[in-house]
């Protein structure tokens, strides 16, 4: 007797971004840079930054967009799961912030560490809740405040990132070729010695020291990473292809976390895809972490260019090291 596997597809989308923009010309006048490298070695034209409130502001403003656009109320969802590295606070989650936001009255909810991977390993575990049939509505959320955590002194991270938040809804599908078809998650947790953010937690509690040793900022050896990112990305990107007979041509697009425009550019050669099929928008946020992709999902969503039927290929590199690739047959109509 043959049993269809209860896979769990995207039913909704939805973002929010803060409207303060801090461009590459604001950041001029700061630190010692300037907008042709920081274009030419990132990418990056400007980003977002969100001058009042948390996190759990930027996540509570994107699931509102998500539910609007699915057109349910807040409590009919069963489950909320956000990824973050810049919580509101220690405890309680910034999920549990998000659940009294929206009034999602009927929702459990719990935060989940990854850093830039964290929205696929969000994604990966909530898809489990509603394969294995135990709740059919959640949500998933990627958002981070990461000026607060940046030191606007440091011109080797500071250019780099912005404030954001995405989310998606996950419902089953009785479709076995709908939804999320495989995944790779990995980690390597030597990567704590070249991106960190070592103060404030059990290990360096908060005190004058730290502050002045700036340990509650973002720390990155930028080149070390970058080599690891280039090949973990294109890697894990090729591997699920791999392994599920797909070539270039069978991928209508690679959503990547948005680092680096050229890790995103050696992932999608390796991938053998046309550059018309990689979402980016890393010129207009910088590196939102944990936003980057349902932030892309929702944006070519919203513009119709992400269309049901088609195949697409998520993957990220971050801290930790984490990374990981999705592959999801998309589902839902588009908007346009
Ligand atoms: O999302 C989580 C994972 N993170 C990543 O994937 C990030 C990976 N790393 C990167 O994307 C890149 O390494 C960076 C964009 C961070 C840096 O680019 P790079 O090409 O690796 O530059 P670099 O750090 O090797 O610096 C090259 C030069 C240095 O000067 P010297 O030593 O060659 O004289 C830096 O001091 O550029 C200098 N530099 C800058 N110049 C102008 C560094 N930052 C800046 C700046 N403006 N903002």
């Amino acid at each position: 007797m043959s049993m269809s596997k209860r896979r769990a597809a995207i039913t909704a989308v939805g973002h929010y971004v803060p409207e303060k923009v801090l461009s590459n010309h604001d950041l001029e006048k700061i630190v010692d840079t300037n907008d042709e490298w920081i274009r030419t070695r990132t990418g990056i034209i400007e980003r977002r930054i969100l001058e009042h409130g948390a996190t759990s502001d930027l996540g509570a403003g994107a699931i509102q967009a998500l539910l609007k656009n699915r057109g349910v109320s807040a409590n009919t969802v069963d489950l909320i799961v956000v990824a973050t590295v810049t919580p509101d606070m220690f405890f309680p989650s910034t999920s549990c912030l998000i659940q009294e936001k929206v009034q999602a009255k009927n929702a459990f909810a719990f935060d989940l560490s990854a850093a830039c991977s964290g929205f696929l390993f969000a994604l990966v575990t909530a898809a489990q809740f509603i394969e294995n049939g135990s709740y059919r509505r959640v949500v998933v959320v990627g958002a981070d405040k990461m000026s607060s955590i940046t030191d606007y002194t440091d011109r080797n991270t500071c250019i780099l990132f912005g404030d954001a938040a995405g989310a998606v809804m996950l419902e089953p599908t009785d479709d076995p070729d709908a939804g999320i078809l495989d995944h790779i998650l990995r980690c390597d947790g030597s990567g704590e010695r070249t991106l960190h953010m070592r103060g404030g937690g059990s290990l360096n509690p908060a005190t004058h020291e730290t502050v002045d040793k700036k340990l509650h900022y973002i720390y990155q050896d930028g080149k070390a990473v970058f080599k690891l990112a280039v090949v973990g990305m294109a890697d894990i990107s090729a591997e699920i292809m791999e392994r599920n007979h797909l070539t270039g041509k069978d991928v209508d697009w690679l959503v990547p976390h948005q680092a680096n425009l050229r890790i995103i550019d050696a992932t999608r050669e390796r991938m053998g895809l046309d550059k018309s099929k990689v979402m980016i928008n890393i010129q207009k946020y910088g590196n939102t972490t944990a936003a980057t992709i349902p932030l892309c999902l929702s944006e070519w969503w919203q513009t119709g260019k992400l269309r049901k039927g088609q195949t697409i290929v998520l993957a990220a590199f971050g801290a930790g090291y984490t990374w990981g690739s999705v592959l999801i047959r998309w589902t839902l109509e588009n908007a346009a």
